[in-house]
Order: structure tokens, then C-alpha cells, then sequence
């Protein structure tokens, strides 16, 4: 059979509660034009993130049911920790409340003034945590990544040439590590290849760096090895998943994406001592070693999702979903990033909408266009994010796992499909309130 359908059946299902294009007009007017400032029941399509969004399996509630609240040496505990060494074989596994939190516990330890941390590409909390310590975080992805509009394989890639040239630049001494993040959300959700997972592990090694994965969507990311990659074809993406974390010194992951967890994540590491340093930090800001800021029945609810994510049956329907609905918009013309990625279609804002310049938020003023034409909530990519560092102005419609069905996709591509028709008509913002730190979460605009 040719079509791929959705590899589960609905057991329990959530209302969408429907608006009309007048009211969505007030309402976006209330929300300032910030998608963050909506009320998600005034959300028909809710793109905004695929963090925390996704649908739990059933066995996934028996575990919340089965949680082991104890304060310390939980069973939820052991059974969270045992699927987490499965994955990466890393020693110490410590639980978080969200990804961020794992960021902020390893960045306090390993960032500070006058260190750096390199990436393919950091994620905005990843870099506000980083810089927040004092640190510089910069990026260093592969030119193949530089025209949207051109597809590769391995769009998600770090520049190894640019990598060790800024550590012979700057001192091996005064870089804190280098962190990989698979997929690449902030460049488009593009996979890394194994390849040049080895050959910056191969730097790391030569100049005594210790390389970490943001492993936030490594599932994804291994699936595209699998598809893309020679050599990788006969594997499980579980094998794939433990060979790419076999050459990390740690990992910071948000089981809100690839653990089909509500809420959650983790920090893992081979080091012991870096280990110890990060539970005092824990005991402090998150809780006791054995539950980290969650409760017994997250723990669960995350062992269980990372067995679920590395089914092949689930990943081939969820990346190509997403495909589908780039298929849609190529045969209109429509500009986004290609390829698609793992998690989400990229819009691209610039090209869409070419009469809006940067300081005017094209991608902000995409997303307020979406919202009016069909309640679609996506999240600008772009200067709002980013300020002077953005590379591209995108909108990233993130599809939240196991949530939405074809229909639902349909639905999506006629909205962005009737935008474009009328694209002329969408003007600039101008922001008009701004925070110091991920000023996108609460900025306001105005029409210009
Ligand atoms: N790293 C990456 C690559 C992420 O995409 C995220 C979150 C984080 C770290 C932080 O994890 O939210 O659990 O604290 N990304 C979400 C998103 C918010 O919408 O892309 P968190």
C-alpha cells in the first residue's frame, strides 16, 4: 500500500473549539500580534511548539497510573534511569523538569566569562542559559545549510573546518565544550550526519574539548541516518540512537519532543565528578537526585515514551506527514526551507512575503496572517527571536507528535495555500515592547 497512515487508533479525543475570522481579528489585536499571547482555546491548529504537545500512548497513562511518588530511590526512578542508559550508556543520568534545566545546572558549572561554547547551532534557551553565565555561545553550521531554498541530506551539520580553526583562535583552554544539536531546530529541524558526528568528536578529542548532544530530537535525527546515510540502512534507529550518543562525553535532552513526554528531561554524563558538581546544583534548584523536579509518574511516563520514539513504524509516519505537507505547498510555489525537517515545516518569510523588510518582522507578520486566515498558530523564526543574529526569517509550524491527523494537515496547507494567494496584503509590525532576555515570548507589535 502506498498511503502511510497514522500508526494508532484514538482512544480519547480533545475538542477543537472553533473560531470565526472576525473574532480571531480581536482576539490577535488583544494578543498584540504575539501567537505566545493567545489563549490556546482560541487555537484551531496549534503549531506553536512540538515541546509537551504530543499525545502519551496508553501504555504511556498505565504508567502515570503505576508512578512510584516516593521522595528518594523511587521504582519510577530506576525504571527512568535504566531507559536512558539503555540509549546512551552514559553512567549518570539526572532528572529535570525541561530541557532548559539541564542547560542552566551544566552551563553554571562549565560556562562563565571569557569561555565559549560552540554548536552547529544553539537553541534560544540554550543560548540565553549560556550567555547568562557569562559565557559566549556561537554557531558554526555547514554552508550546505545557507540557501533555503536548496535541499541536502545533512542540513544540520557543524563546519569542522570553521570549528578548528576558532579553537586554534581562541585556545582549546577557553572553550567550555561543544554541543551538537540533533535535530537542528533552531536551522530548520535538519538532521546531522553520523559522519560529522565522528569528525567533531575526532576535534573534541584532539584538543581535549568535551563534545555533548542536545538529544532533544534524537530519534528524528537517526531516522534521517537511517534514510540518508550510507551504511546505516539495515540498522535499528535504536542501534543508530546508541551509536550516536556513543560518541558523546554527555547530553542534555527535553523530553517534551523526542520521550513523547508532557513534561521533563535530563542531563547525563560519563564524568563523575562533573556529575556530582551538577546533583549539588539539582538538590538546590530541582529536587533530590532520584526525581529532579518531577514527579514519579513523569519519570515513568518518559521511560516509557523513549521505548515508543525509536519505533521505525512511528518515525516513517511522522516525518513523512510533515512531507506531505511540503508536497502541498511545491505545487503552488510556496517558499520554505527544504528539505523539510523532522519536527516542523519552516516558512519562509523573507521570500513569501518580499515587500516586508527584517526590521518589520516578515515571519512575525506571517504568523499573524496564518492566525486570521484559518487559527493556525506558528512561531516566528527569525529577527523577533533572534535580534541582529538571525540568519533567515522563518516560520516554524511545529507538529505536535501523534496529535493531528491528515485531515488536519490538509486543513494546514489550504490556510498557508489562501495566504500566499493574497500576500500582497499582509503589512510589517513594528514592537513596541521588548524583554532583555527571549524578548519573543512576551514582545508586542503593533501594524506598521
Ligand atoms: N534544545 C532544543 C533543541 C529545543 O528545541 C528546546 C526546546 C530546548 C533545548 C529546551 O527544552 O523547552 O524542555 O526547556 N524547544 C521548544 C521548541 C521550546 O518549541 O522548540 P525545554
Amino acid at each position: 500500500m502506498k498511503t502511510i497512515i497514522e500508526p494508532f487508533k484514538i482512544k480519547s479525543v480533545e475538542p477543537i473549539h472553533f473560531t470565526t475570522a472576525h473574532e480571531r481579528a480581536v482576539l490577535l489585536q488583544q494578543a498584540y500580534y504575539n501567537p505566545f499571547l493567545l489563549k490556546a482555546k482560541d487555537v484551531i491548529i496549534d503549531l506553536l511548539t512540538d515541546s509537551g504537545t504530543g499525545a502519551m500512548s496508553s501504555e504511556q497513562w498505565a504508567g502515570v497510573m503505576r508512578g512510584d511518588e516516593s521522595y528518594a530511590g523511587s521504582d519510577s526512578f530506576f525504571r527512568f534511569e535504566s531507559a536512558v542508559k539503555e540509549l546512551t550508556a552514559m553512567p549518570f543520568i539526572i532528572p529535570v523538569h525541561q530541557g532548559r534545566a539541564a542547560e542552566k545546572i551544566l552551563f553554571t558549572i562549565k560556562g562563565g566569562e571569557g569561555k565559549y561554547v560552540l554548536s552547529n547551532t544553539l537553541f534560544d534557551t540554550t543560548r540565553a542559559n549560556i550567555e547568562f553565565s557569562g559565557a559566549t555561545g556561537i554557531d558554526l553550521l555547514t554552508n550546505a545549510a545557507k540557501d533555503s531554498a536548496v535541499s541536502a541530506p545533512f542540513k544540520g551539520n557543524m563546519d569542522t573546518e570553521k570549528l578548528e580553526a576558532f579553537v586554534l583562535e581562541k585556545g582549546a583552554e577557553n572553550i567550555s565544550l561543544v554541543i551538537i544539536t540533533v535535530t537542528n531546530n533552531s536551522g530548520g529541524g535538519q538532521p546531522v550526519s553520523m559522519a560529522n558526528i565522528k569528525a567533531v568528536k575526532a576535534i573534541c578529542v584532539k584538543y581535549q574539548i568535551p563534545m555533548f548532544i542536545d538529544a532533544c530530537r534524537f530519534a528524528e535525527n537517526c531516522y534521517f541516518i537511517k534514510q540518508r546515510e550510507p551504511g546505516f540502512e539495515g540498522m535499528t534507529i535504536k542501534a543508530i540512537a546508541q551509536e550516536l550518543f556513543s560518541y558523546a562525553d554527555g547530553c542534555t535532552m527535553s523530553a517534551k519532543k523526542d520521550a513523547f513526554a508532557n513534561i521533563g528531561g535530563f542531563l547525563a554524563v560519563h564524568d563523575q565528578q562533573l556529575a556530582e558538581e551538577c546533583r549539588n546544583l539539582l538538590i538546590i534548584t530541582e529536587g533530590f537526585p532520584t526525581y529532579g523536579g518531577l514527579a514519579g509518574r513523569d519519570l515513568e511516563a518518559i521511560a516509557i515514551g523513549l521505548q515508543e520514539i525509536v519505533d521505525e513504524d512511528y518515525l516513517k509516519y511522522r516525518i513523512r506527514s510533515i512531507e506531505y505537507i511540503g508536497e502541498q505547498l511545491d505545487g503552488c510555489g510556496i517558499p520554505y526551507l527544504k528539505p523539510t525537517g523532522g519536527h516542523a515545516l519552516y516558512l519562509d518569510a523573507k521570500a513569501f512575503l518580499p515587500h516586508i523588510p527584517a526590521h518589520q518582522f516578515p515571519g512575525q507578520a506571517l504568523c499573524g496572517a496564518l492566525y486570521l486566515e484559518g487559527g493556525v498558530r506558528g512561531v516566528e523564526i527569525g529577527s523577533v527571536m533572534f535580534g541582529e543574529h538571525a540568519q533567515h526569517e522563518l516560520v516554524r509550524l511545529a507538529i505536535p507528535r501523534r496529535t493531528y491527523t491528515q485531515s488536519h494537515m490538509d486543513y494546514l496547507a489550504e490556510v498557508i495555500i489562501a495566504v500566499y494567494a493574497k500576500r500582497h496584503e499582509v503589512r510589517g509590525l513594528k514592537m513596541v515592547y521588548e524583554t532583555p532576555f527571549l524578548r519573543h515570548f512576551t514582545a508586542r507589535f503593533e501594524w506598521v
